[in-house]
């Protein structure tokens, strides 16, 4: 079984799916030399000398002709054996008579590596003559029809027999996702994705049992998500539409799901608890919604999850908190986007003892409290963000970490957070202002006797500076004297960051 990613833009991001996934993966990269899927693939063509005799079936030929021509690629008439000599984006397999049978048929240029026919876009069409090809597992078409707006054809609904891997991405397609897409009962992978497909999520898909891959993100689908349950499902991204209604709990039954986007809808209702059933779930993304609170106790068993974005919920009516132990179990968590969900009360400790925390987005709430003194063990941790809270206190930071973070270390307006003298602040200071919005803590201050005041007048003064008595500051600070190491690492791992964070990707399996 190989799996490809497709990433947009194509990028590799592997690192999602590390040692847990015993499968083989195959990667497109828009920016390398990697090889194309089919030159790797399996079965392209037959070689003259080992195949005496072989030959192509003839009613498939002419399909492949037909095909061919409706998406402006009328040269490809002219190939005299469309199963022999290893055209990109054809692929063949023999009966045990030694006829060659289409097998899979892909269009649109993935990338400057993939070779399959491109489509003229203006005039292209999905040719009927698909039907004719009865041994057909995969289609493919990418940035085909765009510009000759057309619906998903329903005659698509009759390769159920055969088709396993269905790709119709960014085509422009128009109007809803035929009912007969739930006769294709034998697909692993169905991927819609960018188009302008409306209406809802057609509740014939629940016949698609054996369904691995479900991409169905970034068109304009309404009303509720159906109760789906796909026993073997891995992926669903049903993000960028316009669906409405609760989270069903029906998706806590998927339960080899490892990616779970519902973001940028209109979803209201609680996280359902039943999600605690996902133990293999590594990305969760449920950000951009109207979801209410409070955040559900399992959470912590998703003992997978590698990545937990819920930013720009409301989690109304009262205010939401983080559980104290919210998170405690989560051990493979990398990256926490908590921003914008009307957060209380204080950042819990436990927090800071999620090891492999890289990337922590906590800002624009009510957060209070001071920041936790665990977060300095988080030796992973490369972009942090608190600002626009309510957070007051000393920040624990060394000057390691804070010249590991740099720019993604985010505190300003806050109540009162402030640094001590010597963490890695003082250091890291622009000499005309403080990129981090913080000041000095007030019993520094008075050690310092007043030495340093010339250059923190800047600092301070765009700041409203709330007087209360801070908490007494721990200075106990190891400074490092190799910095210049630690920021290259830093650096890496900052970039392999952003890669996660753009989650934009699917999985096909062949
Ligand atoms: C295909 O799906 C449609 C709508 O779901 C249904 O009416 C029709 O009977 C199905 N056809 C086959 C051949 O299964
Ligand atoms: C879907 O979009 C088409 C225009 O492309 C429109 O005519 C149709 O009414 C829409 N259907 C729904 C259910 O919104
Ligand atoms: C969000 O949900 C609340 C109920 O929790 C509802 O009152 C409000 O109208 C919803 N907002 C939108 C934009 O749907
Ligand atoms: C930090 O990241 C490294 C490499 O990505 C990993 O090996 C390590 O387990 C992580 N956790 C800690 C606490 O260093
Ligand atoms: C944080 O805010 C809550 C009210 O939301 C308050 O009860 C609590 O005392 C505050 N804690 C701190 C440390 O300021
Ligand atoms: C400061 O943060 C609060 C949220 O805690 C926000 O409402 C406010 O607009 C922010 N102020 C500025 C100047 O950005």
């Amino acid at each position: 079984m190989m799996i490809l990613y497709l990433c947009l833009p194509l990028q590799l991001l592997t690192l999602m799916f590390s040692p847990h996934f015993s499968l083989s993966f195959t990667a497109i990269m828009s920016d390398s030399g990697v090889p194309s899927s089919l030159v790797n693939g399996p079965q392209n063509g037959f070689s003259m000398k080992h195949d005496v005799g072989a030959r192509t079936d003839s009613h498939e030929q002419e399909a492949v002709y037909d095909i061919m021509r409706a998406t402006g690629n009328d040269w490809a008439t002219d190939i005299p054996d469309v199963c022999r000599g290893r055209w990109h984006g054809i692929e063949c397999m023999p009966d045990k008579d030694n006829v060659y049978h289409v097998v899979s048929l892909s269009f649109g240029a993935l990338s400057d590596d993939t070779a399959f026919p491109t489509c003229d876009p203006t005039r292209s069409y999905l040719s009927r003559s698909v039907t004719k090809l009865p041994h057909l597992k995969t289609l493919f078409f990418y940035r085909c029809f765009s510009y000759n707006p057309q619906p998903i054809p329903t005659f698509l609904g009759t390769l159920g027999r055969t088709l396993q891997t269905l790709v119709l991405r960014e085509n422009g397609h128009v109007g809803p996702i035929p009912d007969e897409v739930g006769n294709l009962t034998r697909l692993r992978v169905l991927d819609l994705h960018n188009n302008h497909l409306n209406g809802s999520i057609p509740l014939s898909l629940n016949r698609i049992t054996g369904l691995r891959s479900l991409d169905l993100s970034g068109n304009k689908l309404t009303g509720p998500i159906p109760g789906l349950t796909f026993p073997s499902l891995n992926i669903l991204d049903l993000g960028q539409n316009l669906l409405t209604g609760p989270i069903p709990s029906t998706l806590g039954a998927c339960l080899p799901l490892i990616k779970l986007d519902l973001s940028r809808n209109h979803l209201n209702g609680m996280i359902p608890e039943k999600i605690n059933g996902l133990k293999s779930l590594m990305l969760m993304d449920l950000s951009y919604n109207n979801l209410s609170g409070p955040l559900p106790k399992s959470l912590k068993s998703l003992s997978s999850l590698q990545a937990l974005i819920l930013k720009g919920n409301p989690m109304g009516p009262g205010p939401t908190t983080i559980p104290n132990n919210g998170f405690t179990g989560m051990t493979e968590l990398m990256t926490l986007v908590l921003s914008n969900m009307n957060l209380h009360g204080p950042i819990p400790e436990s927090l800071g003892q999620l090891p492999n925390l890289r990337v922590v987005h906590l800002d624009g709430n009510s957060l209070n409290g001071s920041v936790p003194k665990s977060f300095k063990d988080l030796k992973n941790l490369s972009e942090l963000r608190l600002n626009d809270n309510k957070l007051s206190g000393s920040v624990p930071f060394s000057r390691e970490m804070v010249w590991r973070m740099k720019k993604k270390l985010r505190l300003h307006n806050n109540s009162g957070l402030c640094y001590a003298d010597k963490s890695g602040f003082r250091d890291s200071e622009d000499s005309t202002f403080n990129q981090y919005g913080i000041k000095l803590c007030d019993e520094d201050r008075s050690n310092n006797n007043g030495g340093s005041e010339g250059s923190l007048g800047t600092i301070v003064q765009h700041l409203s500076v709330t007087r209360q008595k801070s908490e007494p500051t721990t200075t106990n600070v190891v400074s490092s004297s190799s910095d210049a190491p630690v920021l290259v690492v830093a650096v890496t791992v900052t970039r392999l960051l952003s890669l996660t964070s753009l989650l934009l990707f699917t999985l096909i399996l062949l």
